[in-house]
């Protein structure tokens, strides 16, 4: 950051009209020290996505992530409750999970052998009071288990707020649950079906995790990077969804249903008829991006590997057993094949977009008076996070 750029500087320049505003520093997608103000300023106070519930095993299984570099612990107990803690022992700070596996309930420290739960409990703590003595009475066990971290679970992905100090998550998330209760009954987003096979999608791109985002909240590229998509939802039958706190999105009203050999898959039930051709694609800030339509509905989520590098994790769901079912295997196949070479279409605009943050004559860019205000709306939310 430039000694012009405070924190409070730049909001005041990203929260001038959008004719003259300019967006964050390049600095704050090419320098380490944002990257980490990003985790513990933005993300951190927000919820994030950071992976699915399905990548453990149902119960009495752990799984290690790294987070932004913060070891994190996913956690399932004998009830299949899932939860999330910081992945250090609480005796002399060992990393307690190298790799994922089903364990017996305990979650043995290798240094010392101090034991824990999967609720994050601290069992046991051998030889603590001296050979063969396992307690002591100037230490309390109940004040040293793992320490937890908020968490929440929704259409199939694990969200934390890590700092804990967020509204709770189905407040977060409450306006784009009500803008989809236009299309569909709410209630139906907590219990659709996973296909287990055709629905997974990773990517890795060389750019700061922000400029994925927005990359996604923008339909103005449509034409110039998915000429194909463009032709079937072409840019003028896009609408920018009403920006809401967390987030902001585009819609499509010409979303063509994919067929094969002359069917498509079965739609969610009570999709009205007169948004048949409707899809929308909101971004939770930070992180996490939908896809809604009546045959399927995808999450993405960005996990920042680095500065300059981010995975993105895909997951598509359907609606029914029947779509998930053999007889709908090419077009689950094909709606991934679909989707994975739109978003391979979107690499090179923001990798070059990240290679463009580091000429100085950028100075945060300009924006369409039009076609660029989620963007926009982004740089504020961003912006007001790392000034408060
Ligand atoms: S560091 Fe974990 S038991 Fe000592
Ligand atoms: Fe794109």
């Amino acid at each position: 950051m430039s000694i012009t750029d405070t924190p409070a500087s730049v909001l005041e320049r990203v929260s001038l009209p959008i004719s003259q505003a300019t967006g964050l520093p390049n600095t704050h997608y090419t320098s380490d020290e944002a990257f980490y103000h990003d985790r513990d300023k933005v993300i951190a106070q927000s919820w994030a996505c950071i992976g699915f519930v399905d990548e453990l095993e149902d119960s009495n299984a752990v799984r290690p992530i790294d987070f932004m570099g913060l070891p994190l612990l996913l956690t399932k107990d004998e009830h299949k409750q899932l939860r999330v803690f910081h992945n250090v022992c609480s005796h002399r700070g060992m990393k307690l999970v190298d790799s994922p596996c089903r364990n017996n309930g305990a979650i043995r420290c290798p240094y010392h052998s101090w034991t824990y739960a999967n609720d994050g409990t601290l069992r046991a703590t051998p030889n603590i009071g001296g050979h063969g003595v396992h307690s002591h009475d100037d230490f309390d066990k109940t004040a040293n288990g793992l320490e937890e971290i908020a968490s929440a679970t929704w259409l199939g992905a694990i969200f934390i707020n890590l700092a804990g100090n967020c509204v709770a998550f189905e407040d977060y998330i409450a306006p784009v649950v009500k803008q989809w209760s236009r299309f569909l009954d709410p209630g139906l987003l907590t219990n659709f079906v996973l296909s287990d096979n055709e629905s997974q999608l990773q990517l890795t791109v060389k750019s700061n995790w922000k400029l994925a985002v927005e990359n996604y909240l923008e339909s103005y590229h449509l034409p110039s990077v998915h000429p194909e998509l463009n032709r079937v939802s072409p840019l003028d039958a896009h609408y920018y969804l009403e920006t809401f706190k967390n987030g902001a999105g585009q819609g499509s009203k010409n979303y063509r249903r994919l067929e094969v050999d002359g069917s498509s898959l079965p739609s969610v039930k009570d999709w009205p008829g007169k948004l048949a051709n409707f899809a929308e694609y909101p971004v939770i800030y930070p992180n996490t991006f939908l896809g809604i339509h009546a045959d399927q509905l995808f999450i993405q989520y960005l996990q920042p590997l680095s500065t300059n590098e981010t995975a993105e994790h895909v997951r598509v769901f359907y609606y029914t057993e029947e779509a998930c079912s053999s007889s709908f295997q090419q077009h689950r196949s094909e709606t991934l094949a679909g989707w994975k070479n739109v978003f391979e279409e979107d690499i090179f605009a923001v990798e070059r977009m990240q290679a463009g943050r580091h000429s100085p004559a950028y100075k945060g860019g300009a924006f369409s008076p039009v076609m660029d205000h989620p963007t926009l709306h982004f740089h504020q939310w961003v912006a007001q996070m790392l000034a408060s």
